[in-house]
């Protein structure tokens, strides 16, 4: 998705919004663009079509200086890649804006400004807004309902976001206001860095890390201007001005940059030893899941649930199906799991005491937002037949201060820490755990052998995790099989049916092959039909209750010529065979083995990626973080 980075200093800020973008790369973008207020009092812009290393080209042929700039990059929604859709956009050469959303009702406000007389440069939805702030700044109380203050560039904003529908994070500079940027956020997420004497906004506080480890994370409907006057000035969703705390981003600069590994996602692979204990850090304690895990009013409200819905998208929706299994199973709570974008739009009918769980790494994907807000707007009426609104919100995700987090009741931080590859890794495995833990936290029985048998296991998943990553090399020859193939097929069985649909996202997501994941029962029900020998089949066999089953669905394969890969625990008597690769990962607890066999298929994935020369980190078409709908 786009991303915002903005600055306001004493010093020239073209390194800063250049090194911003670059930490915004892995977001997914087409373009790029840069607008500073040199010392002549005039817009200086640089734009370009594709990475920010073509940016970054022109800026050394014609480099940009000034003290204050915004900057951007763009995944196209209205009007294609190129350098004239690229932001900033400018209006009369006076005023330039950063746009990260979509303002669904810029068909008619563009129609209004054609007949004023506005010809407008490019095809975006962004270019309107920039001609009503520039209009509001210029005329106060016009007919067309503009209402700024002259030479007011905060109010001239104000005015034109009453205007606007949409979800939209900005950042506008105007010329006449010279040492001023006014950011505003709507559905897509803004933050203040906080400086010494200097001070930046940027979608994501990673844009900074190299300028400030201090933030404010803006709320929605926030209005905020920086300036040389009075710093960093706040004001709520209805005008007035108000505080938000400062926090300090505790992370550290590491994750920005990829170490040894050749690609992020490698990185992030092996980092899910040591993030999965620390998101078990603090959280265990002897043989049970810690009370205080899920913070204040946790228990009370958990004592009461009776059913639980899991809305997701994603990577992150298959987490909530594996869940299912684990709530249904140790839990004895029916469980609902839906992605985000199917849920909102339907007539959802809420038994009585129903958890509503949202899952995200990002914690600003717009259809889990919008799903938030809708089951929250259950939980004040009574629906037409007699349902009940939910008992209560839950998010778990990985980024502090995000949306989903600040508008549900209770939220569990995954510490995962920044995930740069736009295929997610160690978000996932990471929000696993968080589901055991909430899983072990909703039983009825609490304290029993299960619970200290589950906790022991979960304490020593990083070692488990660890052997799982030593299966790299034999993994990466075994993706040359793959690399020449347009389609691949994986298969599993009650909790390993989800990490076989993971496993195929994965791989389609950076290889681009075409892949299906199927419960393995379903087989003879129709993919069946798909297997020959150019069909390479991955199953998921851990060594279950459904291992015999699995097993008799694989002898359906082999009998059809198919080319078998199967990811089985050492006690599985299976012996390879011509048709039939056979990789041994390390034996968990049955229940914990969806985590450990996510691994090797996230490492075979990057392999065959790799082998096919694709942008692992950011792959076509793709983003990191989807806030738009
Ligand atoms: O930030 P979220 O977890 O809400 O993101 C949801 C999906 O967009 C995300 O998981 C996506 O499917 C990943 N690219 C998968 O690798």
């Amino acid at each position: 998705m786009c991303g915002i980075v903005a600055a306001l200093a004493a010093r020239n800020v073209q390194g800063i919004l250049l090194e911003g973008l670059k930490r915004l790369e892995y977001r997914g973008y087409d373009s790029a663009g840069m607008a500073v207020l040199n010392a002549a009092g005039e817009l200086a812009r640089q734009r370009a079509k594709g990475k920010v290393a073509a940016l970054e080209e022109k800026l050394e042929q014609g480099a940009l200086t000034g003290r204050i700039g915004i900057a951007h990059t763009r995944w196209a929604t209205h009007g294609k890649p190129s350098e004239v859709n690229a932001h900033p956009h400018l209006a009369r050469e006076r005023l330039a804006i950063v746009h990260n959303g979509i303002i669904e009702n810029f068909e008619p406000l563009k129609r209004e400004l054609e007949a004023d007389g506005v010809v407008f440069e490019s095809e975006t939805d962004t270019e309107v807004v920039a001609h009503l702030i520039d209009r509001a700044f210029r005329h106060r109380d016009s007919a067309n309902q503009d209402g700024g203050e002259t030479g007011d560039l905060l109010a001239a904003v104000r005015a034109t976001l009453d205007r606007i529908d949409g979800a939209y994070a900005l950042a506008v500079m105007h010329a006449d206001a010279p040492r001023e940027i006014v950011g505003a956020r709507k559905g897509s997420p803004l933050v203040v860095g906080v400086g010494i004497d200097e001070n930046f906004l940027a979608s994501d506080a990673l844009a900074l890390l190299q300028v400030t480890d201090r933030f404010i994370y803006l709320q929605e409907g926030d209005v905020v201007r920086l300036s040389d006057v009075n710093g960093i000035e706040i004001f709520a969703a209805d005008g007035q001005p108000a505080e938000r705390p400062v926090h300090t981003y505790e992370h550290g600069d590491s994750a920005a940059s990829r170490g040894e590994y050749r690609h992020f996602m490698l990185k992030e692979i092996h980092e899910q030893p040591a993030v999965i204990a620390a998101t078990l850090e603090g959280r265990l304690s002897g043989s049970h899941v810690l009370e205080s895990s899920f913070g204040v009013g946790a228990r009370a409200l958990f004592d009461q649930v009776k059913q639980v819905h899991i809305v997701a998208c994603g990577t992150s929706y298959h987490a909530g199906m594996v869940a299912r299994y684990w709530l249904e199973k140790l839990a004895g709570l029916p469980t609902q799991v839906e992605v985000a974008s199917e849920y909102r739009y339907r007539e959802v009918v809420v038994p009585e005491n129903t958890l509503f769980v949202t899952l995200s790494q990002s914690g600003e994907t717009a259809d889990t937002l919008a799903a938030l807000r809708y089951a929250k707007s259950r939980a004040d009426s009574l629906d037409e037949h007699g349902g009940q609104g939910y008992l209560g919100t839950l998010a778990i995700c990985n980024v502090p201060g995000s949306s989903l987090t600040r508008e549900s009741d209770l939220a569990l931080m995954t510490q995962a820490g920044p995930e740069i590859g736009v295929a997610s890794t160690k978000a996932f495995t990471t929000q696993l755990v968080a589901l055991m833990l909430l899983t072990l936290s909703l039983r009825k029985t609490r304290g029993d052998e299960r619970e200290t048998a589950l906790v022991q296991a979960l304490r020593g998943l990083p070692a488990v995790l660890d052997s799982a990553l030593a299966m790299d090399g034999p993994i990466a020859q075994l993706s040359e099989a793959f690399a020449e193939k347009h389609h691949a097929l994986f298969l599993g069985r009650g909790t390993q049916f989800p990490i076989a649909l993971e496993g195929a996202l994965k791989l389609k997501e950076i290889s681009y092959i075409h892949a299906e994941a199927y419960p393995a029962g379903e087989l003879k029900h129709g993919p069946l039909a798909l297997v020959d020998a150019d069909m390479p089949v991955v199953a998921v066999a851990p060594n279950d209750e459904l291992l015999e089953k699995l097993k008799s669905n694989l002898q359906e394969v082999r009998a059809r010529g198919g080319e078998l890969f199967v990811f089985a625990d050492e006690g599985v008597a299976l012996t390879a065979a011509d048709n039939l690769r056979v990789l041994h990962v390390p034996p968990v607890d049955e229940l914990l083995a969806p985590i450990v066999y996510t691994l090797p298929l996230q490492l075979l994935s990057y392999h065959v990626a790799v082998l096919k020369g694709t942008d692992v980190d950011q792959p076509r078409n793709l983003a990191k973080s989807v806030t738009v709908e």
